[in-house]
């Protein structure tokens, strides 16, 4: 157990594990489904998990306004802005893309929920430079408001975010352990990473039996081999963890990025259609039609066994659907769906 402290945005209530029947007939596999998906505000998703620990944090410090970044379909940004919202904070997320172009379903929802979006078209220089040096502007404009302002990295990836999905872990275990299925391997999409970690350190310091698979979603390159081990190093020192690990220990499948990040991809959308037509549970795009494409190209090249127990982690991202590059493509292709009646 680690020593943490966090506001309890889920009502500490665990969110299901689903058994999916009809494709795991189809499949030959036993199929799960850990829906994060369901998380109670905002219209759901993992970050909310993340954003407890960080709360407590920022209200610690007594910040005023919760300040993040993240491309144009950040779901963190949602979700950031549906915390400050419910817990009466200003939030204001910083966006660097390709603009102008169009506002991301994301975008609007955060402004719904009364967060200021700050677009900034993508100069070609160095991104993370960009997103530092306009949130540092960002941060001295709120300061001359007043306002006390709390940073929180991409995807609330840092050691305080990670707690949420080592919470997690904790709570997938003991429902595999009443469901019986404790010898299951847990699939989840990486990108920013703090999911992922989290559930490693959770799983392996509280002595789990399930294993874990991360899905990248975008290109996992020679710097994210050496961000996962410093990330996990920190978390170590932070947290007094009794494990090791060094890169080789992470099992990250970095084969199904289906060209690159947010892409729009065919065999994503009809991972899409398929989880839909047959457990009506609706992926997206981005992350979660990612992670069950990969799932099933696995279980098609006999890396993931006949029988094996599989539980994907479904960690949100609906509004992704409705993102112009996608919203195309599905309309292209659905349209057959749809009888017109002149
Ligand atoms: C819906 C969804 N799934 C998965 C992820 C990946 O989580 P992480 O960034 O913690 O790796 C994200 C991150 O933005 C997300 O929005």
């Amino acid at each position: 157990m680690l020593q943490r402290n966090k506001i309890s945005i889920l009502d500490s209530q665990p969110t299901p594990i689903h058994f999916l029947p009809t494709l795991s007939k189809e499949l030959g596999v036993e199929l799960y489904i850990k829906r994060d998906d369901l998380t109670p505000f905002g219209a759901g998703g993992n970050k909310l998990r993340k954003l407890e620990y960080l709360l407590y944090d920022a209200v610690q410090k007594g910040a005023t306004t919760l300040l993040t970044v993240g491309g144009a379909q950040t779901n963190h940004g949602r979700l950031t802005a549906a915390v400050a919202a419910k817990y009466g904070m200003k939030c204001v997320i910083v966006s660097i893309d390709d603009y102008p172009g169009e506002i991301s379903a994301n975008i609007l929802l955060d402004a719904i929920m009364g967060a200021e979006v700050v677009l900034k078209k993508n100069d070609g220089s160095d991104i993370l430079l960009q997103y530092a040096e306009t949130a540092a502007a960002v941060k001295v404009r709120y300061e001359a408001m007043g306002e006390k302002v709390y940073e929180i990295p991409m995807g609330g990836s840092n050691t305080v975010g990670m707690l949420g999905y080592y919470e997690c872990a904790e709570e997938i275990t003991a429902q595999a352990k009443e469901i019986g299925i404790e010898d299951a391997i847990l699939y989840a999409g990486v990108g920013s990473m703090g999911t992922y970690m989290g559930l490693y350190c959770g799983l392996k310091n509280e002595g789990s039996p399930l294993g874990l698979t991360g899905i990248a979603i975008l290109p996992f390159n020679e710097d994210s081999d050496k961000h996962i081990v410093e990330y996990f190093n920190q978390i170590k020192e932070e947290y007094n963890l009794t494990i090791n690990a060094s890169r080789q220990d992470f099992n990250i499948e970095t084969g199904y990025i289906r060209g690159g990040y947010n892409n729009p991809d065919a065999a994503v959308r009809s991972a899409i259609y398929r989880m839909a037509r047959a457990e009506a549970i609706i992926l997206d795009p981005c992350y979660t039609g990612k992670v069950f494409a990969g799932i099933l190209d696995m279980i098609d090249e006999g890396r993931i066994k006949k029988g094996e127990k599989v539980i994907m982690l479904h960690t949100g991202g609906m509004p992704g659907i409705y993102t112009k590059h996608h919203r195309v493509e599905f309309e292209k292709e659905l349209i057959d769906h749809v009888t017109i009646i002149e």
